[in-house]
């Protein structure tokens, strides 16, 4: 039996993810990507936003409908109508959750809902429990809770969760925070919050300033055990926290994490590609992970040492995230022990080093010459 503790893996592609302009996804869509996540073994999907749309309902209630082992969340604001809303899409679930949300931070109290603090926390607790009685499964998120005052969420979260709300999600809304600010906020809370221990606390970060995964998994070692993240890290601006970057963080690093994620990695790859393909949006070469060049080795220090012995330049097997294999790139920073194993998987065999040389001094002539070498390329270098 592992001694971790488990990290629970919230994907909200579906719904923060598809909040991204451009990137909005039909019900058939979001099935299929629900199907791959669920393969995944993600532990709750964020499949929409009932209230925004008949077509936004109909996909959260198609989800539901469908997918067995993942647990099927709504978000929904705290309104009565929202939540009826989130509950009646979910009904159809095997393990349904409705996730309600408020502001709390002065600046959005102020302006965006022109609420006093008082009447902010009377309407989280009503909609904690109104949600609570359509499903025992119920989020709450302190919206913008990034620049909202610790002690007045301290009162909040207090009082949600003694009206039913089983997990707290404190989401950096705008992506304000530094790792270590963001991380001692949720140790705060779990410290200042008398019944803290009746709930799971949740991160949700935004990547404004290029943060969402430090701020996460700042998080999580300070006491956060579920992580709001998307696939790509698509989402609204600059998008949420990556969950591939994630999920391989704590795995790669288990010498550092004390929890485990229960995702099964190998389908990492073909989420990504999928996600990809609906929302039209590419995934950029040197993304983590997922990223063509995630695993591809050019330069010839890098090929000698990963033919010698893998780990020398990778921490993660290609294999483990779901590509076919490494990469090893030719091109003009490459060295004559990739050259030659690359010419030996095409078949060719020198006879002698004069030639391996030879060969070689002409492929480096070429490749400052020609960006992309075709495996044609190569062959035609080597043909007497
Ligand atoms: O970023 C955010 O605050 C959100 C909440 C609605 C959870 O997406
Ligand atoms: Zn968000």
């Amino acid at each position: 039996m592992s001694q971790k503790d488990k990290l629970v893996i919230f994907d909200t592609t579906l719904r923060d993810g598809e909040q991204s302009p451009g990137a909005s996804m039909n019900k058939e869509d979001k099935l299929e990507i629900a199907r791959q996540l669920e393969k995944m073994r993600v532990d709750v999907i964020e499949a929409g936003f009932a209230i925004a749309s008949p077509g936004d309902f109909e996909a959260v209630k198609l989800v539901a409908d469908n997918i067995k082992d993942s647990t099927i969340c709504s978000l929904s604001r705290a309104m009565d109508k929202d939540i009826q809303a989130a509950g009646d899409a979910i009904k159809g679930a095997n393990s349904g959750r409705i996730h309600t949300f408020i502001a709390t931070s002065p600046l959005h109290m102020k302006h965006k809902l022109q609420m006093p603090p008082e009447q902010v926390i009377e309407q989280a607790v009503r909609s904690v429990k109104f949600a609570r009685n359509l499903c025992d499964d119920v989020e709450f998120s302190c919206e913008d809770a990034g620049r909202s005052e610790i002690d007045f969420m301290c009162k909040i979260i207090e009082q949600v969760i003694d009206a039913g709300a089983r997990t707290i999600n404190i989401p950096d809304t705008v992506g304000y925070n530094m790792p270590d600010q963001y991380a001692n906020t949720i140790k705060q809370l779990i410290e200042r919050v008398p019944n803290s221990d009746k709930a799971i606390f949740s991160v949700h970060c935004h990547n404004d300033l290029g943060l969402a995964v430090a701020n996460s998994l700042a998080a999580v070692q300070l006491g956060a055990r579920q992580v709001e993240c998307t696939i790509n890290g698509l989402g609204e601006r600059a998008g949420n926290a990556s969950l591939e970057e994630i999920v391989m963080a704590v795995k790669t690093r288990g010498d550092y994490f004390n929890v485990e994620a229960d995702i099964d990695t190998s389908h990492i790859v073909p989420t990504s590609q999928l996600v990809s393909k609906v929302t039209n949006f590419p995934v950029q070469p040197n993304k983590a992970i997922v990223g063509d060049n995630a695993f591809a080795h050019e330069s010839g220090i890098h090929q000698d040492g990963v033919l010698k012995h893998r780990e020398t330049y990778e921490i993660m097997r290609a294999e483990d995230v779901g590509w076919a294999n490494n990469k090893m790139v030719l091109g003009k920073h490459s060295g004559r022990n990739a050259f030659k194993s690359h010419l030996a998987e095409l078949g060719h065999k020198f006879n002698n080093n004069d030639e391996l040389k030879e060969a070689f001094v002409a492929f480096k002539k070429l490749a400052d010459e020609k960006h992309d070498i075709l495996d044609d390329d190569l062959l035609s270098l080597v043909k007497h």
